[in-house]
């Protein structure tokens, strides 16, 4: 049987949530620290299954199932405890050691790996602190603020500049230069064979997985010329990046104790605040915050606040992070800070009571986005609205928690000024389309003409009571406008079959994404340009169809001055002389 190594079976048990892993087969509700459900296990009519987040097992008190991740999973999809753990994995993105029968060093390569890591924190940690050769490297630090305390708190180091300062004593310790390779510590020399360090010259600072093990390091320059300011690991089979959140094995009790996360972007920033006695912080490393490492986040509060740079692309950060944290239930505030400030310089300009005056009154996340698109857009438009709606809908789009779904729905349209269930409609169309990649669509731009048309397409929106009378005297073919023509159409066909015509449900039969967008800014035009909602249908009717006149009678006007034969003159002149008496009786007041 294929064996999987131990460390890799606790790195999957440690990046899911169970919460996840029996949600998906029963439907749990927060009671306390814990969940309650229906156990899948025996005929339950009250709920008996307890689900606990903070120990990540599982116990029914009726028939005493009971277990982790791995054991709920097998049991209930009666697979096996090796499979069970494979698409636990996959699930968490941690890539298994291939399915061939058992590889006895498999084991042993990862055990290397770890303690590659591990000799690394060591070696820079002892050359920052007892070797001359750091000297610039104390200096820097102190210059920064960080005292002897911090350094060793956090392993801080120096990776000293040399092309084989690390290399040369891990060999002699033993590891081979491929291990070394595959653990992100050297890299091949481009020509005549060997390897080299990847850190030189840099403050290092070690990443520990969930395990508490070493498995990466960040890396900052010195020499402010440099290139790079960061050097980072590369994922590697301990090291799973978009799994990994710097300093959340370190503050883990801290942030339980606390009952909230605070999520910033710098390895300093972390450190910073950890020396003002703020030990309930993590680090997402400068990326936007990934599902994964919201999930593992949830595992030890359901709260977070986002303490991002005070600048654009911190803002910009911070926004991708919400999608995140949303995803997973998690509850969302944002610290906005100056203009010209991050946590680190924050903190040490104004001391632990500055800062904590800011989380305190952190804002709450939609108040933070709204804030952020009204920046970005102009929300009195349609087209700003429009943006923004579709933006927000692909954020609610991927929550699963549905009481937070509504709360942020309700709180959302609000906000924008738009109808709750047309953001409902956008968010449900978004999940089976592309989505832009910025979460930001293009202006859609599309012929809005004639307005009489549009016109009536929303005031059949807003009152689709009126629909039969509306199609008993205009049919959808006599729209001119082909985009208009498809959703009168749509709406025919529904009000024939009995089916609603309300915006959402529009939206959801819309498999033309141009088309679905179409519709949602005509949704929202109800109300803004049309205010006027006491106008009665016929008015539209009657605007429509002798616009529809017009266009024909130029039509025909045009074929006139075109060379005609005598018998077409006669019947063309005919013609016209009919509409243009129509349009005369039309025009006139009742
Ligand atoms: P920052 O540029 O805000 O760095 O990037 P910082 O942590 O505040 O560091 P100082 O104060 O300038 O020394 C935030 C995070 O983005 C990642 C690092 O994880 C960094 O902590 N980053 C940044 C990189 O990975 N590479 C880079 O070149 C820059
Ligand atoms: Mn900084």
């Amino acid at each position: 049987m294929p064996r999987i190594p131990e460390p890799v079976i606790d790195q999957v048990r440690l990046s899911i949530d169970i919460v996840d892993v029996v949600g998906d087969h029963v439907a749990l509700t927060r009671r306390g620290k814990s969940f309650v459900g229906l156990c899948p296990f025996h005929d339950d009519s009250t709920p008996s299954l307890n689900v606990s987040q903070e120990k990540q097992i599982y116990k029914c008190f009726a028939c005493g199932a009971g277990g982790n991740s791995f054991t709920f999973l097998r049991d209930i999809e009666n697979i096996s405890f090796i499979e069970a753990v494979r698409q636990l994995a996959d699930r968490a993105g941690i890539a298994l050691p291939d399915a061939k029968p058992a590889d006895p060093d498999q084991q042993e390569v990862f055990d290397q790996l770890y303690r590659a890591n591990e000799l690394a924190v060591k070696y820079f940690h002892h050359l920052l602190t007892q070797d001359e050769k750091a000297a610039d490297a104390m200096a820097y630090l102190k210059n920064r603020g960080i005292n002897r305390d911090v350094i060793d708190a956090f392993s801080l180091g120096y990776a000293p500049d040399q092309w084989d300062g690390f290399l040369q004593v891990a060999t002699r310790r033993g590891f081979s230069p491929q291990i070394l390779e595959r653990a992100g510590l050297v890299t091949p020399r481009q020509t005549g064979g060997g390897f080299y360090d990847r850190f030189r010259n840099r403050i290092t600072f070690p990443i520990h997985a969930a395990t508490g093990r070493p498995v990466a390091f960040g890396a900052r320059a010195l020499d402010p010329n440099e290139q790079a300011k960061y050097i980072n690991s590369p994922e590697t089979p301990v090291y799973n990046k978009s799994a990994t959140l710097y300093g959340l094995w370190r503050n883990r009790d801290a942030i339980r104790d606390a009952g909230v996360a605070l999520v910033v972007e710098g390895y300093m920033d972390l450190i910073a605040l950890s020396q003002y006695d703020i030990e309930n912080a993590v680090a997402s490393s400068g990326t936007a915050l990934t599902t994964d490492q919201a999930r593992l986040l949830r595992r030890y509060a359901p709260k977070t606040i986002l303490i991002f740079d005070g600048d654009t692309a911190g803002a910009t950060a911070a926004m991708r992070g919400i999608g995140s944290l949303f995803e997973v239930g998690l509850e969302v505030r944002v610290v906005t800070l100056p203009e010209d400030h991050d946590p680190d310089s924050y903190v040490r300009a104004h001391g632990l009571d500055g800062l904590l005056g800011l989380t305190e009154n952190a804002a709450p996340a939609t108040d933070f986005l709204m804030e952020q698109f009204a920046q970005r857009d102009d929300l009195s438009t349609i087209d700003g609205k429009t943006r923004t709606a579709n933006a927000l809908a692909e954020l609610v789009g991927r929550i699963k928690d549905n009481a937070l779904k509504q709360f942020l729905i309700k709180d959302i349209a609000e906000k924008i000024g738009i109808d709750e269930e047309i953001l409902i409609g956008i968010a449900q169309t978004q999940r089976r389309t592309t989505r832009p990649q910025n979460g930001q669509p293009e202006p859609e731009s599309y012929d809005t003409r004639p307005r009489s048309e549009r016109e009536l397409l929303t005031f059949l929106m807003q009152h689709p009571e009126t629909a039969d009378s509306v199609f008993s005297q205009i049919s959808p073919e006599n729209f001119t406008n082909s985009a208009y023509r498809q959703i009168a159409t749509l709406i025919a066909r529904n009000r024939q079959q009995k089916q609603p015509i309300e915006i959402a449900h529009l939206i959801n039969q819309c498999n033309d994404d141009r088309l679905s967008r179409i519709l949602t800014h005509l949704s929202l035009e109800i109300g803004i340009e049309n205010p006027n909602i006491d106008v009665p249908i016929q008015d539209y009717i009657h605007k429509f169809q002798l616009k529809s006149l017009e266009g024909e009678i130029e039509l025909i006007e045009k074929q006139l001055r075109q060379p005609l034969s005598p018998d077409d003159l006669h019947a063309t002149l005919e013609k016209h002389r009919l509409l243009t008496a129509q349009r005369k009786a039309m025009a006139e007041p009742k």
